[in-house]
């Protein structure tokens, strides 16, 4: 068995227009809308550092230099805070930065889809596996594992390529990525098929890709010369399943929230239910949702 090498870069494709949040993204990217007081991305970023990811690779796109300068220092506003005393905002700042050299950005040129936007990265990422986290995803872990941490963990013994997945109700199939599940295998499951948002007709089970992956580099000479698939853009899941044919690929089931920041009510939801969680904003929060329910 040939040795599995490790993962050490993660990818962000954060090309997208946000339509459906204008006009807010008319000028500030959907990524960097916030939940509580963290914006969307950092929560992909955080998780992705949490499961030992050293290089961070975003995919942007016009109009969204804002994501670069988030992950930047900003001395002024640091000089400020330390004038001020303020070390605990300090703190919150240092946890949420990089290292220096530890980001790199590029742009998809064109909106021609997620398989695109993951190819642009190719240069960056180079020959070797990388994970892949779609930011519109947030996701809360119920044991504190997160979704990329567990799937590093089935990584590390069973090498090839590992998906998260989740179930979704069956009428929801049309909108994600599908897997069919195969044999057991420790911390989830052979996968033996995919299918781009298919018709809940034709949908293999009701197990959607969550946005999460870890993939290898051969994916990049796929995407290279993918065809349009759903949508009539380059679908990641079309290389994917070609890819299927010469490596193996794992399931692993995140059993924790996941809220689609993509869409006006997953955003709120994630809202609400961060909010809800936290102990700064808990309290209060809970007694306003508790008013306004009268
Ligand atoms: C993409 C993937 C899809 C996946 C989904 C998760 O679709 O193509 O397989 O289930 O992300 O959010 P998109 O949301 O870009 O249409």
């Amino acid at each position: 068995m040939t040795a599995i090498r490790p993962v050490r870069k993660a990818v962000f494709p954060v090309a997208g227009l946000g339509t459906r949040f204008l006009p807010a993204s008319k000028s500030v990217p959907k990524e960097m809308l916030t939940v509580v007081d963290m914006p969307v991305i950092q929560y992909a970023v955080n998780e992705a550092k949490a499961a030992g990811i050293e290089h961070f690779i975003f995919v942007t796109g016009r109009n969204k230099h804002v994501i670069e300068d988030h992950f930047d220092l900003q001395p002024e506003l640091q000089n400020t805070l330390a004038d001020r005393g303020k070390q605990d905002m300090l703190d919150v700042l240092a946890t949420h930065q990089p290292e220096a050299g530890a980001t790199s950005f590029t742009r998809q040129q064109a909106p021609l889809g997620l398989g695109h936007a993951v190819w642009c990265a190719r240069d960056i990422v180079g020959d070797e596996p990388f994970a892949l986290l779609l930011p519109d995803m947030v996701m809360k872990s119920r044991d504190g594992r997160e979704c990329m941490e567990s799937m590093m963990n089935v990584y590390r013994t069973s090498g090839g390529n590992v998906i998260g997945v989740q179930e979704c109700h069956p009428d929801e199939v049309s909108s994600y990525g599908i897997v069919e599940q195969g044999e057991t295998v420790a911390g989830g499951f052979r996968i033996d098929g995919m299918v781009e948002k298919p018709s809940k007709e034709d949908a293999p089970s009701n197990l959607y890709i969550n946005g999460r992956y870890i993939l290898q580099p051969e994916i990049f000479d796929l995407l290279e010369n993918q065809e349009r698939g759903a949508g009539g853009e380059i679908q990641l899941t079309d290389s994917m399943l070609r890819l299927a044919d010469s490596q193996d690929f794992f399931g692993n089931i995140f059993t924790g929230e996941t809220y689609d920041c993509g869409s006006k009510e997953g955003f709120i939801a994630a809202n609400v239910s961060f909010a809800l969680q936290r102990d700064d904003t808990g309290p209060a929060v809970r007694e306003i949702i508790a008013k306004l329910m009268g």
